[in-house]
């Protein structure tokens, strides 16, 4: 009768600590999911209106300056670290880590067992060498206005630029609704 109370009352407490760490989960979804939002769409917009005053060729160099600027200043106001990353990056410093890279190659094969690509995501609670982190990641769709700079087709004068700014350019050849790369945010557990 002992060992049966005592084996309810652990159940209980392993059940009661698992649903803690369910909800501590998804309040950290929740916050990595407002950054990503508040990223995704500054840089939209950024991008958009540097195509407008200036075209792509332009813009290349707007790219350059702003993204890592925006995500910098998000991964501050948010208090989490916010970037891009690609299995196929234009930037070196976007380069994925293992855990990254590894997320995104399940996000391919969602993706080609029918998955939507605007529902590619995925957060887990990581060991780090100084202790614990949430980390989230969210696909990025190739959508028409990336071809430009990331498709199959570059025009000349683009990649020109792009071969200024990004010697090691791995990202283009990129096709519609291709997976582009991914958001990936991270926060340190106290
Ligand atoms: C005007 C050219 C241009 C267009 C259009 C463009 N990009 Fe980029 N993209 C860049 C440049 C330049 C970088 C490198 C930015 C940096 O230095 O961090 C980049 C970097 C990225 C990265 C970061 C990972 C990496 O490869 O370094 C992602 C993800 C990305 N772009 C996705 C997109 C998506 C999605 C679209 C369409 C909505 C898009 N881009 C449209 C030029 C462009």
């Amino acid at each position: 009768m002992k060992t049966v109370t005592l084996m309810i009352s652990l159940l209980c407490v392993c059940a009661s600590s698992s649903a803690a760490q369910l909800s501590e989960q998804q309040q950290f979804e929740k916050e990595a999911q407002v950054a990503i939002k508040e990223f995704a769409s500054s840089l939209k917009t950024a991008l958009l209106s540097a195509m407008q005053d200036g075209g792509p060729i332009e813009a290349v160099a707007v790219c350059n300056l702003i993204a890592p600027t925006l995500a910098a200043e998000m991964s501050k106001k948010h208090g989490m670290e916010i970037g891009r990353t690609s299995l196929k990056v234009r930037n070196p410093s976007n380069e994925a880590d293992e855990w990254e890279t590894s997320v995104m190659q399940q996000f391919e094969t969602r993706l080609s067992s029918g998955e939507a690509i605007q529902s590619l995501a995925f957060s887990e609670k990581v060991d780090t060498d100084t202790g614990q982190q949430w980390r989230m990641m969210k696909a990025i769709p190739t959508d028409k206005v990336c071809l430009s700079c990331h498709g199959t087709k570059i025009a000349p004068p683009i990649q020109a630029k792009l071969d200024k700014y990004y010697p090691d350019d791995m990202a283009t050849g990129f096709k519609l609704r291709d997976i582009r790369g991914a958001f990936t945010v991270s926060k340190e557990i106290d």
